[in-house]
């Protein structure tokens, strides 16, 4: 399958590895290939280089927003909570139009330090607003919570035996994304219902911080027993 990951940071890296290493054809896409090729920059999460990563996975290409969000019959989206508006407009509303929009996002605003605050809550979104701003596209909140390393590899946390909530207003692009999920080892993805789900699903971040923080990693997730 064509992937298109909207997003450069660990969780954009990350899915792309995860996508090539299962045969998926990805584009990884980012504001401006020429700069970010050749900043030599570490993020504050210690991730290297993006030349360095992409030499280290030469079956991911690199390209703007646009191309990566043509490219992809399946589009995720990585960027910072803050930015993700802009990536999907910048990416082109056209070109989401009919796709499942995985959305990892989270609205996380850092401007007052740590832990941050939700810039959107309660009676709105993110993934709202990201459906708002590409209203032909499928968005499927998905990913956002649970740690980068865990999206494509939840069997190393507790063997697995743990829940990925996905929700989003389409039944097929549900069903397409949570048949990735599984390819990549989830065993118990959990529809919880339409995008507006998603208030609940984001509103899980202030406590999943307060746990990493108690538990001292980000190697661990919520389990719904029934
Ligand atoms: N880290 C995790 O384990 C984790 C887990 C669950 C959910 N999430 C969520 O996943 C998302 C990605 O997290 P991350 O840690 O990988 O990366 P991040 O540092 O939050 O975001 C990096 C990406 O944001 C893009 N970006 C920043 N400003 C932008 C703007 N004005 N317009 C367009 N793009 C912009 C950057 O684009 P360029 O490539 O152009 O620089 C880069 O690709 C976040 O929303 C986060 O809350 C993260």
């Amino acid at each position: 399958m064509r992937i298109g990951i909207l997003g450069t940071g660990i969780v954009g890296r990350t899915l792309a590895a995860g996508f090539a290493d299962r045969g998926h054809d990805v584009v990884m896409g980012t504001r401006d290939v020429s700069r970010s090729l050749a900043s030599r920059e570490t993020d504050q999460m210690g991730n290297g280089p993006l030349a360095d990563w992409l030499a280290a996975y030469p079956a991911v290409r690199l390209d703007t927003l646009a191309r990566a969000a043509a490219h992809g019959e399946v589009v995720a989206l990585a960027t910072s909570g803050q930015a993700a508006v802009a990536a999907v407009e910048q990416a082109g509303a056209d070109s989401l139009a009919g796709k499942p929009l995985v959305d990892i996002t989270n609205p996380l605003d850092f401007s007052a330090g740590f832990p941050p605050t939700l810039f959107v809550k309660d009676t709105d979104s993110l993934a709202e607003r990201i459906q708002r701003a590409a209203p032909a596209a499928h968005v499927v909140k998905a990913f956002n919570t649970v740690t980068a390393a865990v999206m494509v590899n939840p069997t190393a946390v507790g063997g697995g035996d743990h829940s990925l909530l996905i929700c989003g207003n389409d039944a097929a692009a549900k069903s397409i994304v949570a048949e990735l999920a599984r390819s990549f080892g989830w065993r118990d993805v959990v529809d919880v219902g339409d995008v507006t789900a998603a208030r609940g699903t984001e509103m899980v971040l202030p406590l999943w911080l307060r746990l990493m923080g108690a538990l001292g990693t980000p190697m661990f997730n919520f389990k719904v027993v029934r």
